[in-house]
């Protein structure tokens, strides 16, 4: 693929061996800047993705098209967002990883107050039963609730839920399928909101769920809470994800009412973007090798690009063939680098973020994974993880432009939470760089919406309670 346009943007991972580097006299071998090549995206490489996600999403939005479209577009019948004056007390569930949260939210005049607590969600409760799944959620929220003294209160609830998921209404929602590592049987193509209500019937506890939410809608209405021109929620964690608010009459599949406000929030999933294979161009022989190993092969294509769980994945299977033929630790490539997912995307944050000349960060981690290494091994391996997490940012940007020329305004704020883009050093400044090359007329600011995806649910029940009230 051509890359001489590319983006001139900071940090452009590909590019980055840093000549500057005494230990590094002679040039990288032609296999080592083949690799960090082919995570190179050029600035019209980014403008065909971007019309092609944009495609994508008018053929979700049309009731034609939405049977075979690949980004669902689901609409959240989530219409307004707060404007400040919600209140009252609420619990949230926020269930999207494998950690698991049950929250006491309370709202007053623009003001959030939260008391949270975290559940680990174990492999064998995610892979197990739908049955197990649920019945693990009521026990915690049960358990919360007595431990806030709130045994019996029925608060209305908002429940998290971050899966690609089919509404019927603001609390009727069936999952589509199941991302992210999750395969809890029983559970695709069943009502969530049933399946736990079933679940706390079964552990006697009271129960008031008024709005099931994805992350990104729950980011975007928290953010929205104190901010007036958010009109994007997007996550980048351990999968990714956007919504926005769009106009019911763009929304061809919409079923509900037509009444004010006809504007609706759109959970594109848009992490299934060229699962029809329009992106193959763009993957290497990492991503196509990282996809064979996960439990969802095929899917989520756009979000195997992008998101926490897998750049750690692709990272090691490039260091492994660059172990494998010489390039790296002396031709040795150890058994936990041999090892699928053991080189994990926290590793990245702390090997790029590390600003001394030694990178001491990358050799203590590599020294962990029992390697031996030589200082322009570390410079390579910083490339690498540079050239990948370089590529994911740009990837999201990409999409991002796609959606802000749908909204088509001059100025907007996209609410943003996850690990990735909260913990990363170069993930923000990289996308807000990106962002004036691809979008440059329109004024983008990114906002971190902190805890958005547990205080959103709590908000959007906020808001039906406003609405009805
Ligand atoms: C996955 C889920 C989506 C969620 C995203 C971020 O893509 O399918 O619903 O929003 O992860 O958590």
């Amino acid at each position: 693929m051509a890359n001489t346009d590319n983006l001139t943007g900071i940090n452009d991972g590909n590019r980055q061996m840093k000549t500057s580097d005494k230990e590094l006299s002679t040039k990288p071998a032609a296999e080592v800047t083949e690799i960090l090549e082919s995570f190179s995206l050029s600035k019209s490489n980014l403008q065909e993705i971007s019309q092609l996600m944009r495609q994508n999403m008018d053929r979700g939005l049309n009731s034609a098209t939405n049977a075979s479209a690949i980004v669902k577009m689901y609409p959240s019948f989530v219409r307004s967002l707060p404007d400040g004056t919600e209140k009252g007390d609420f619990f949230a569930l926020d269930l999207g990883g494998s950690n698991f949260r049950v929250l006491l939210v309370q709202l007053l005049d623009g003001d959030v107050k939260m008391k949270s607590k975290i559940y680990k969600i174990s492999q064998e409760t995610m892979t197990g039963t739908g049955e197990q799944l649920f019945d693990s959620i009521a026990d915690s929220l049960a358990e919360f609730k007595a431990e806030q003294g709130l045994g019996d209160t029925d608060l209305p609830l908002g429940f998290t839920f971050s899966f690609p998921c089919k509404q019927m209404g603001l609390a009727t929602a069936t999952l589509v399928k199941w991302t992210k590592g999750f395969t809890a049987s029983n559970v695709e193509g069943k009502d969530v909101v049933q399946l736990l209500k079933e679940a706390c019937k079964r552990k006697n506890v009271n129960l008031q769920i008024v709005a099931l939410v994805n992350d990104t809608v729950g980011t975007l209405m928290s953010c929205a809470y104190s901010c007036r021109d958010a009109y994007i929620g997007l996550i980048l964690g351990t999968g990714t994800n956007a919504c926005y608010m769009e106009k019911l009459s763009d929304v061809g599949t919409w079923t509900g009412d037509d009444k004010e406000p006809r504007e609706v929030i759109i959970n594109m999933e848009w992490g299934a973007f060229g699962d029809d294979g329009c992106l193959d161009d763009y993957r290497t022989e990492f991503d196509r090798e990282m996809d064979g190993l996960t439990l969802n092969k095929s899917k989520q294509l756009y979000e195997k690009m992008i998101s926490g769980m897998y750049l750690g994945e692709i990272v090691r299977l490039a260091l492994v063939k660059l172990g494998s033929s010489g390039h790296l630790f002396g031709g040795k490539v150890s058994e936990d680098l041999k090892t699928a997912w053991k080189f994990e995307t926290r590793f990245l944050t702390d090997i790029e973020g590390d600003a001394s000349s030694e990178n001491a960060e990358c050799r203590s981690i590599l020294t962990n994974l029992g390697l031996t290494t030589s200082p322009s091994d570390l410079t390579i391996v910083r490339s690498v993880c540079v050239a990948v997490s370089t590529r994911a940012a740009k990837l999201a940007v990409a999409g991002l432009a796609a959606v802000i020329s749908k909204i088509g305004l001059n100025e907007l704020t996209i609410a943003v939470d996850g690990s990735l883009y909260k913990k990363h050093p170069t993930f923000k400044p990289n996308m807000e760089q990106f962002l004036k090359e691809l979008v440059p007329s329109v004024s983008v600011k990114l906002m971190l919406s902190e805890d958005g995806s547990g205080k959103g649910a709590a908000l959007v029940a906020a808001v039906a309670a406003r609405l009805s009230s």
